[in-house]
């Protein structure tokens, strides 16, 4: 049976963290769909098109991985597409409780949901979308943590040359 895989996330923007955990879940699952949150609570930086497009690129030359935006509960969008495992990645304890959560909750909304956790890199375990855009809002060099296309959008974002 073919093992088919949700990978959630706001991805505002993809990171090279994000791109480990694809490439580590594209080895292990037979499909990887990677899926972008559409219905944010916070207004995201990029819109759901400037983060698909950029998920797109960096998933080029990965043949069993995809791309595409949700709204609603990841359980019934997983349902959709016929995945029945989740993806997450935990980069270190501080994350374990937020997730820990999220996993339980989404097996209770859905039992036949089996989330896997992943590591990433531990050049990566610091890394994250938030301190990438604070960064690289600053003026600061986002080279090391993100693709070339991501650092070019960043700059473009705060009118700056990263
Ligand atoms: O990268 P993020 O922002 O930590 O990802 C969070 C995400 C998208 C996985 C989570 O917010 C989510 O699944 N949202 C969809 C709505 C939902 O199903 N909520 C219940 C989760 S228990």
């Amino acid at each position: 049976m073919e093992t088919r895989a949700v990978y959630p996330g706001s991805f505002d923007p993809v990171t090279n963290g994000h791109i480990d955990l694809i490439q580590r879940s594209a080895k292990l699952f037979d499909k990887v769909i990677v899926a972008i949150l559409k219905n944010m609570e916070k207004a995201p930086l990029f819109t759901v098109k400037e983060r698909m497009e950029m998920l797109e690129e960096v998933v080029q030359g990965l043949d069993n991985v995809s791309v595409v935006a949700f709204s609603g509960l990841l359980v019934d969008f997983a349902g959709q597409v016929g995945a029945s495992i989740i993806i997450r990645g935990i980069r270190a304890v501080s994350d374990y409780e937020y997730e820990l959560q999220m996993a339980l909750m989404n097996r209770r909304l859905s039992n036949r949901m089996e989330t896997v956790f992943m590591i990433p890199a531990e050049s990566y375990s610091f890394l994250s979308s938030r301190l990438v855009r604070e960064i690289a809002q600053h003026g600061g060099s986002i080279k090391e943590f993100v693709p070339g296309g991501v650092e070019r959008r960043l700059g473009e974002k705060f009118g700056l040359q990263l």
